[in-house]
């Protein structure tokens, strides 16, 4: 499925709105977004790389942006941030084993919950925000479902529409990778 379909426009909107506001000056405190990508190919790098870039805008002050590659993220990276971004390949008609892992890892200690069959217990309590891009060759479909039915058991919320990639990444991806990353740095700013 094309990506274009997918881009957040309430979150497109997040971003234009710092940039309008941005003459009001900085907040006192610093947030923390927590990028967690598993970017095994130069195609999936570009996408990930221009997610990175957005979240640093320059127009958006306040937040502290911590880049981790999936297999390396721990729960106190989690714990820390204020909203996240995660990034994956699609496998398997699934997220990558990579990303898998680091949710494996860090659920519990993020305030997941299991049910007695092993199956997520739907989340309560705090609502940070997180972003997601997904990379394939033929179907994103099942690797977009398989961290939404996770993280959706997590305190957090979907704060942008799923990037969704096919294929080569174009100039539109990039710029759309970047607003992306943008629009969940402008959330925490
Ligand atoms: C073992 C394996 C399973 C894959 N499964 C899927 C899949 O289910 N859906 C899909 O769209 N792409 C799938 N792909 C393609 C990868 O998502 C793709 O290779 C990756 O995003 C990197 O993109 P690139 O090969 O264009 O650099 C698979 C690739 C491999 C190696």
């Amino acid at each position: 499925m094309p990506s274009d379909d997918h881009h957040g426009r309430s979150g497109q909107s997040a971003l234009r709105s710092v940039r309008d506001d941005s003459a009001r000056g900085t907040l006192a405190t610093m947030s923390r977004l927590l990028v967690v990508h598993h970017s095994p190919t130069p195609t999936v790098r570009v996408l990930t790389d221009a997610v990175i870039a957005g979240a640093h805008d320059d127009e958006i002050e306040g937040v502290e942006v911590v880049v981790r590659e999936a297999l390396e993220a721990r729960a106190d990276d989690v714990l820390g941030a204020d909203g996240y971004l995660f990034g994956t390949t699609a496998n398997f008609g699934y997220m990558s084993g990579a990303l898998k892992h680091f949710f494996d890892t860090i659920f519990l200690e993020a305030g997941g919950a299991l049910a007695d069959d092993g199956s997520a217990v739907a989340a309560s309590g705090g609502k940070k925000p997180y972003g997601l891009w997904v990379h394939g060759r033929y179907d994103t479909t099942g690797a977009v479902r398989s961290v939404q039915s996770i993280v959706g058991a997590l305190p957090w919320v979907q704060a942008a529409g799923v990037l969704e990639v096919l294929g080569d990444v174009t100039d539109e991806h990039e710029a759309a990778a970047y607003e992306l990353g943008g629009t969940l740095a402008a959330l925490l700013s």
